[in-house]
């Protein structure tokens, strides 16, 4: 399993790149706008990085209230310093493999960003992240798909830029020894980690008690992007026991 250290010599690399990568932006946008957020709403953003996710919420003049989570220290210094000038946003170290520290139903929406795969047990850290939130919220949930390739994602950033090729691979020079961190890290988690097919990231929302409502691609279709929502007991039990609407069913069964 990859350990805090692991992140924090990444967070050198990630808390310079990610915010950068076009791939990124736009799955950041994804979320968003497959979530529906607003700015009246209180967010969970478990795993939150190097704060590129806040930064593209304030761009897009989406301004909720945002617990964002990480147990990374340099994770954290670098979303501090990003959005700092953002109101509404508390960054807290925190590990997602221990109880959260969230009374009940406590968030309208959360986010879980290419993070469940870094967990020692993604069912314990999404169980907790269906605890706190809100009956009926939704969670978004983003995921390498095994086909993953760091490869396609560049070629989907120089293909996103407005200029010409050659230019934008020079633009990328001073990067390079990020770009290579990067890639060294990737490698590593590849080695480390079991990105999840699509059968088992989503039999592992339904498990943890939510139903899944989209499932797409996204980061130029190598990561999943799932959104599920947390089934309202409330409604289970008003509708669910109820004995005429058995007999209703029974009814159509047998017309069918
Ligand atoms: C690949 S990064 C994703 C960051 C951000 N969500 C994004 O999409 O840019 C994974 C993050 O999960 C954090 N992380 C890994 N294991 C964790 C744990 N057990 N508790 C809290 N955060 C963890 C890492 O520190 C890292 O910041």
């Amino acid at each position: 399993m990859l350990n805090r250290q692991f992140w924090n010599r990444y967070a050198i690399a990630y808390r310079k790149l990610i915010g950068f990568w076009a791939p990124h932006q736009q799955m950041f946008r994804d979320v968003a706008v497959a979530l529906g957020i607003k700015s009246s709403m209180r967010v969970l953003d478990a795993g939150c990085g190097a704060g590129d996710f806040e930064v593209s919420l304030h761009k897009q003049g989406i301004e909720p209230q945002i617990e964002a989570l990480d147990f990374s220290p340099r994770m954290l210094e670098g979303a501090r310093r990003k959005c700092r000038k953002f109101k509404g946003i508390t960054f807290r170290k925190a590990d997602l493999s221990d109880p959260l520290p969230f009374p009940d139903n406590y968030f309208d929406t959360i986010t879980c960003l290419q993070t469940l795969f870094a967990m020692p047990s993604p069912r314990f850290t999404l169980t907790e992240l269906v605890r706190v939130l809100k009956p009926g919220g939704k969670i978004a949930i983003v995921e390498p798909r095994p086909e993953f390739s760091s490869g396609k994602i560049f070629r989907y950033h120089l293909e996103a830029q407005n200029t010409c090729k050659l230019v934008s691979l020079l633009k990328l020079v001073p990067y390079l020894p990020l770009i290579w961190l990067t890639i060294k890290c990737n490698e590593i988690i590849s080695q480390e980690c079991k990105a999840f097919s699509d059968e088992e990231i989503i039999g592992l929302v339904e498990r943890s008690g939510m139903q899944v409502i989209y499932f797409a691609k996204t980061l130029a279709d190598q990561d999943h992007l799932l959104i599920a929502q947390k089934v309202d007991n409330e409604d289970t039990v008003k509708w669910g026991p109820c004995p005429f609407l058995y007999l209703l069913k029974l009814i159509l069964f047998c017309w069918r």
